[in-house]
């Protein structure tokens, strides 16, 4: 019983399964995120695609569709009021969606839902007080205090990547500059490493040879499989994400105090690359260090499915009970 369907729409891509009661994911559907410059009817089609690809081979039934969002979702949980990196503007996408998709819809913050599902299947499970934080187009944030995820008076608590941590520093999408989702991002990782190609440095010459002097070829994917594989420039450009990483969780925890902070989103497949730096940077910048205990650092146990997963069990948690 209580099969549900989990949605991720990430900058980048749509991650979609069935999931089961144990946070098990028993079928996949994945599509591109439809560019920001598109109408928000394109993602309501791809999403309405994924979702019906699932139902049509499903032989249980299917009691929710769950849906994490990259954008601030409203305390009504039907709209999406801005997605810095997509289409999104005032969109009221439960009431778009109600009638092309079956089953009853539940939606939430992307991160908020890997929050939960890390929560009660993965890296955070026991801890009442906990920080997710995922690495992907932008900083996804989740705030788990006192076993509950916080959502703020408006519903738009927990959007961390938009805080400023450089003043004056890089433009970002949602019109700010310096915010620590230019710093400590798939997006960073990928446009320092195609500063350092494009600028043509000796340091480069492993990435260069990679994408054959082609800067546009470079991802995060690559950049971490360059490190993995010894490259020395590569590591650093992991390690610079992994300090900022770490700055910015020693201010979180100057906030709020967790017990863990866990880390995902596509840049957490870099491991020990990432996190390393960023536990140094946490323990050097941490506010009474040295006076107080610390909190854990990990990476999250779901990996990039953390979302996914945590929508679909909010979703049958809503109708379920
Ligand atoms: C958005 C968040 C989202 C995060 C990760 C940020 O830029 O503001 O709403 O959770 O990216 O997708
Ligand atoms: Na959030
Ligand atoms: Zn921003």
């Amino acid at each position: 019983m209580g099969l549900a369907i989990g949605v991720d729409i990430g900058g980048t891509k749509v991650a979609a399964g069935i999931v089961d009661e144990s946070g098990t994911i028993l079928r996949r559907a994945r599509a591109d995120t439809p560019d920001r410059s598109v109408h928000p009817k394109v993602v309501e089609d791809t999403i309405v695609g994924v979702v019906g690809e699932l139902m049509d081979g499903a032989d249980r039934e299917i009691v929710a569709v769950g849906i994490g969002a990259a954008g601030f979702v409203a305390a009504d949980r039907a709209t999406i009021v801005f997605a810095p990196h997509l289409s999104w503007r005032n969109e009221p996408l439960r009431e778009r969606l109600g009638d092309r998709v079956g089953p009853p819809i539940f939606i939430d913050n992307d991160a908020n839902a890997a929050m939960w599902a890390e929560n009660k299947f993965g890296a955070a499970r026991g801890e009442a007080d906990a920080m997710m934080i995922t690495l992907g187009t932008g900083i996804g944030g989740g705030v788990l205090m006192g076993g509950e995820v916080f959502r703020g008076r408006f519903g738009i608590a927990g959007e961390f990547g938009h805080m400023q941590v450089v003043p004056g520093g890089h433009r970002c999408e949602c019109g700010n500059r310096g915010c620590w989702e230019q710093y400590a991002s798939g997006n960073a990782l990928v446009r320092e490493a195609r500063g350092l190609v494009s600028a043509n440095s000796p340091l480069a010459r492993d990435l260069y040879e990679r994408v054959q002097g082609d800067p546009s070829r470079l991802t995060g994917p690559l950049v971490t499989e360059v490190a993995q594989a010894g490259d020395r420039t590569a590591v650093e450009l992991l390690a610079e994400v992994g300090t900022w990483l770490g700055i910015g969780m020693a201010n979180l925890a100057a906030a709020f105090d967790p017990g863990i902070f866990v880390v995902g989103g596509g840049v957490s497949a870099a491991g020990e690359l990432l996190i390393e730096p960023a536990r140094q940077a946490f323990r050097r910048q941490l506010t009474g260090r040295g006076f107080r205990p610390e909190a854990r650092i990990v990476r999250a146990e779901l990996g990039n499915e953390a979302g996914l997963i945590g929508a679909a069990d909010l979703a049958r948690q809503s109708v379920t009970g």
